[in-house]
């Protein structure tokens, strides 16, 4: 018998069950060219983590775009140079330092010091999610809580002043739709106006920068000035630009989509639901088993820079690779009775935040905001229940649902705490 192997990661069945396209692949054809693609899906847990680390799959892939290009002035090619400076987008020696710097003001920050302020946040806008269910504003929790709180999160950790929030909030959406064509508008002149809006988002964050040279503050944006002590190659001011406009882009969609995908998974049996709620310490492994089963990057790309082999195939350089971390999580040779949410597994063993030296460095964060979120979120909101099927955005690389419209049967008593 012949398999039907999914070929194109946006056909419809894949865009609305990308573990299933995954889990035929993984079985059949672990490593598969897409002739759509033009790129290698790789699907297995250990071939997705060795190649998170092969020094063969570069992750410099808006640099080359760049370059083919025309230099231009426009707005669209500023652009493209400021995310190509991104360090998302490099590889050592590059990445290296910039990794350093970040990492250094991250850890400045005590990310874990950020739980209290975190729990404000969220009740916050809880209280106001719930203010709203009396009026005809449509229930839905991406608007009134996933989204909004990673930005506010972000622009507060990059010391910008409350009044700016929202604008964070536009600026991470123009950001998508530049970086990764995404967005559901498609008017045509949506990407021009998104591109305006990154230009004033620049000049925002340029304004900050010279703003905390002058006057320090504790937040994050004073700690990357700072530096790491070494003193002698400081990131520049555009480098701190193009470092608050990445914050921004992988910190904001990414934690808003891991919220929301969790909230559904979570409530879809109410056993579950209902002994996640009435034990804290469960909060933990249920939002671990969310990013393990709906984690919100389904996909990353790398370039081959040098032939190799994998799985007896040969990948060319020039030729792009798909990691299909959807397929690596649910991967049964790696966890046992792997499309179930099993509370008891082993911690933090899937690669929702990818590995090697990209693995996410806002982990810790995005963990502490999703477990404050669904954590509060079932204790405020008893008998959550998301209503219809999901719908998600025709992306390769995320997991991000339009709406996530609920009911609940009132607000418990005595919260917010
Ligand atoms: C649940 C939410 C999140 C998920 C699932 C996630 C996932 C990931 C993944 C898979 C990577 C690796 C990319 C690659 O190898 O190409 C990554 C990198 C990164 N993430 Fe996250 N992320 C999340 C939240 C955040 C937050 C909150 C921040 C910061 C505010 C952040 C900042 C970054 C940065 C700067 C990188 C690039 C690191 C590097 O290139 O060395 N992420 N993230």
């Amino acid at each position: 018998m012949t398999v039907d192997l999914p070929d194109d990661l946006l056909a419809p069945d894949a865009v609305r069950d990308p573990d299933a396209a995954a889990a035929v692949l993984r079985e059949h054809d672990p490593v598969h060219w897409s002739p759509t693609h033009r790129a290698w899906l790789v699907t297995r847990f250990d071939d997705v983590v060795a190649a998170c680390r092969h020094p063969a799959l570069s992750s410099d892939r808006v640099r080359p775009l760049m370059e083919r290009r025309e230099p231009s002035h426009d707005a669209s090619h500023r652009m493209l140079a400021l995310i190509s400076e991104w360090m998302v987008v490099t590889d050592p020696p590059a990445h290296t330092r910039l990794r350093r710097l970040a990492g250094a003001a991250f850890k400045q920050q005590q990310i874990a010091a950020m739980e209290e302020r975190i729990q404000t946040l969220v009740d916050e806008l809880v209280d106001g999610f719930l203010a709203d269910q009396g009026t005809d504003l449509p229930r839905d929790l991406i608007a009134g809580v996933a989204y909004p709180l990673p930005a506010i999160v972000i622009a507060e950790m990059l010391g910008a002043p409350p009044e700016d929030r929202d604008r964070f909030r536009e600026w991470s959406d123009e950001l998508a739709l530049v970086a990764f064509g995404a967005g559901g508008d498609a008017r045509p002149d949506r990407h021009e106006r998104a591109l305006r809006g990154l230009e004033e988002m620049a000049a925002y964050f340029r304004e900050l920068v010279a703003l905390r040279r002058r006057d320090p503050g504790g937040d994050m944006l004073s700690a990357m000035i700072a530096g790491d002590g070494s003193d002698t190659d400081g990131l520049s001011d555009d480098e701190l630009v193009g470092m608050c406009a990445l914050l921004l882009f992988a910190g904001h969609e990414t934690t808003t989509n891991a919220i929301a995908n969790a909230i559904r998974l979570l409530t879809a049996d109410p056993a579950l639901r209902d002994r996640v709620r009435d034990d804290p310490a469960l909060v933990n492994p249920a939002v671990e088993e969310a990013l393990r089963l709906v984690g919100p990057i389904k996909v990353l790309v790398r370039w081959v820079i040098e032939d190799h082999e994998l799985r007896g195939r040969t990948i060319r350089r020039g030729e792009r690779v798909y990691l299909l971390l959807c397929g690596a999580n649910r991967d049964p040779e790696r966890f046992a009775d792997p499309d179930a949410v099993d509370l008891a597994r082993e911690r933090a063993t899937h690669i929702a935040f990818g590995r090697g030296i990209h693995a996410c460095i806002g982990a810790q964060l995005a963990r502490i905001e999703t477990r404050i979120a669904v954590g509060t979120l079932l204790r405020r909101l008893p008998g959550l229940r998301v209503e219809g099927e999901p719908e998600y955005l025709p992306t390769i690389a995320s997991r991000a649902q339009r709406s996530l419209t609920v009911v609940h049967d009132g607000v418990a008593a005595g919260s917010p705490r």
